[in-house]
């Protein structure tokens, strides 16, 4: 089932047509300011202009504008915290809120960060919507050409982190993610992998018991992508796709699983990182792991004590059939650990837990090694996609003790139960590897600036910060 495709045909980016070069095309002027610049920016405004800016109450606090008239035309004053340090989210009001028109920032303020906000302020998700939708876009240009491709890149990768997760499981079983990632092998002259059926109850026994009371139409499968130079480091990339969590036999109650369409969530980040890392052409040789399942309820289903033969031949004791991610992400951190990769890294909205400690905003990080997990945290520090260390605590190992097999899916006790699920993860992990894990909650509850509710790309752009740190753009 291994196969290289042919060239496609380039694909249409939601959000390359939002930032432009700056060739002096008219344009709608915007002056940025702070609230302590504001007093200073007001004394150059003619009485007319300082009567607009009152009447919208426009002090240039954060997140606030205001429309100036100018002669014929206007202007618009723009507040951001701090007019020295624009943080990636400072424009996303902006993006989100202007009449649709083409826009510069006035002076030679470098915006090149703030970009990423302004267009993903213009993100929508209209799939399902009968009117037509479509808004035309609110453009700004910039001299900052150079930068252009790279935020475009990430604003597009974070964009289809939102489309994947925001689409409903009926749409987004494990055939979509497959084509997805096909399509992304076809655009880069990558080749796939995929594992399905007989196969995969062979080479990946617990993705196959996870999925197997789906249906036929949402089968479980492994799907792989390969790409890059083998001489360049291998890294291996892995994304829990669980396209709908019901629970299993141990079945979530309803107000759980409202959300579990977005169980798929580490599997986006995972194809958004490797799209960037692809797009990129960083000197790697990148392995893309997909384990792909619906947690569905049938006669078939996995049940609460059975016992699993895992792809490492570790005996799996099932506690709690709704702990289903460990067991595919284990049979796939296998499986990356194989090919002696020099990084792996995973993703995966893998318990409660970690929401409860760190909230929908902050992702956990665990990793084994301490430089690692620093550099994971700097940049994503940098990147403005902060992520929040969590203890692979040795001590937390006897928790998933069983009583009949090699180790338990889920504790008996509440305790630590995102570490407890990370260590799940490290006993499949090959030895002596470097492995960072990331459970994220790849959905943004509440509004905020660029950031609209729904699926989110939470950690993406700390690792990809991160790899670019590591192995160069
Ligand atoms: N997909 C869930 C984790 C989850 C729940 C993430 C809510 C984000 C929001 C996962 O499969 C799960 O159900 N985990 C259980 C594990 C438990 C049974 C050991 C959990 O966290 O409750
Ligand atoms: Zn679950
Ligand atoms: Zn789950």
């Amino acid at each position: 089932m291994s196969k290289t495709a042919p060239t496609p045909p380039a694909p249409a980016d939601p959000m390359s047509d939002l930032a432009l070069p700056d060739k002096g095309q008219p344009a709608v002027a915007i002056h940025l300011m702070d609230k302590a610049g504001f007093e200073a920016w007001a004394a150059t405004l003619t009485p007319a202009q300082r009567a607009a800016a009152a009447a919208q109450k426009f002090k240039g606090a954060a997140n606030t504008h205001a429309i100036i008239p100018d002669g014929d035309s206007w202007q618009v004053a723009a507040g951001v915290a701090d007019a020295g340090k624009l943080g990636p989210w400072c424009l996303a009001r902006l993006g989100e809120n202007l009449p649709a028109g083409t826009y510069r920032i006035a002076g030679d303020t470098k915006i090149a960060p703030a970009l990423l906000g302004w267009c993903l302020g213009q993100y929508r998700f209209d799939r399902y919507r009968s009117e037509d939708p479509s808004e035309p876009p609110r453009i700004l240009l910039t001299r900052e050409v150079k930068a252009l491709p790279a935020v475009l890149g990430e604003a597009a990768a974070v964009a289809l982190v939102r489309d994947l997760v925001n689409t409903p499981a009926e749409d987004m079983g494990p055939a979509e993610l497959e084509h997805e990632v096909e399509m992304l092998a076809r655009r880069h002259k990558a080749t796939t992998h995929i594992t399905r059926g007989e196969a995969l109850e062979r080479e990946y026994p617990m993705v196959h018991a996870v999925g197997r009371a789906a249906s036929r139409q949402h089968a479980p499968r492994m799907i792989e992508l390969e790409w890059g130079d083998p001489a360049h480091p291998r890294i291996a990339i892995v994304g829990k796709g669980v396209t709908f969590d019901s629970g299993g036999l141990d079945l979530k109650p309803s107000s759980g699983m409202l959300l579990m369409k977005k169980d798929m969530g580490g599997a986006a980040h995972a194809i958004a990182l490797a799209k960037l890392v692809m797009e990129a052409g960083l000197k790697v040789r990148l392995h893309l792991l997909v384990p792909a399942a619906e947690n569905a309820v049938a006669g078939n289903a996995f049940r609460p004590g059975d016992v699993l033969r895992s792809r490492a031949e570790i005996s799996v004791e099932i506690g709690n059939t709704d702990a289903e991610g460990r067991l595919l992400l284990g049979d796939a951190l296998t499986r990356a650990g194989e090919s002696a990769p020099t990084l792996i890294l995973d993703f995966a909205t893998l318990t409660g837990a970690a929401r409860v400690a760190l909230g929908p905003d902050l992702p956990g990080l665990m990793a084994r090694r301490d430089d690692t997990a620093q550099g994971l945290l700097d940049a994503g520090i940098a990147a403005g996609d902060p992520v929040w260390r969590l203890p692979l605590h040795d001590g937390y190992r006897e928790y998933l003790k069983s009583d009949i097999a090699d180790i338990n899916n889920s504790a008996s006790n509440g305790y630590a139960g995102a570490s407890v699920a990370g260590l799940f993860l490290d006993r499949f992990v090959g030895e002596g590897l470097d492995w960072a894990h990331f459970d994220t909650f790849a959905w943004a509850p509440s509004p905020k600036p660029g950031r609209p509710k729904g699926g989110e790309a939470l950690g993406l752009r700390a690792a990809w910060g991160f790899l670019k740190a590591r192995y160069g753009a």
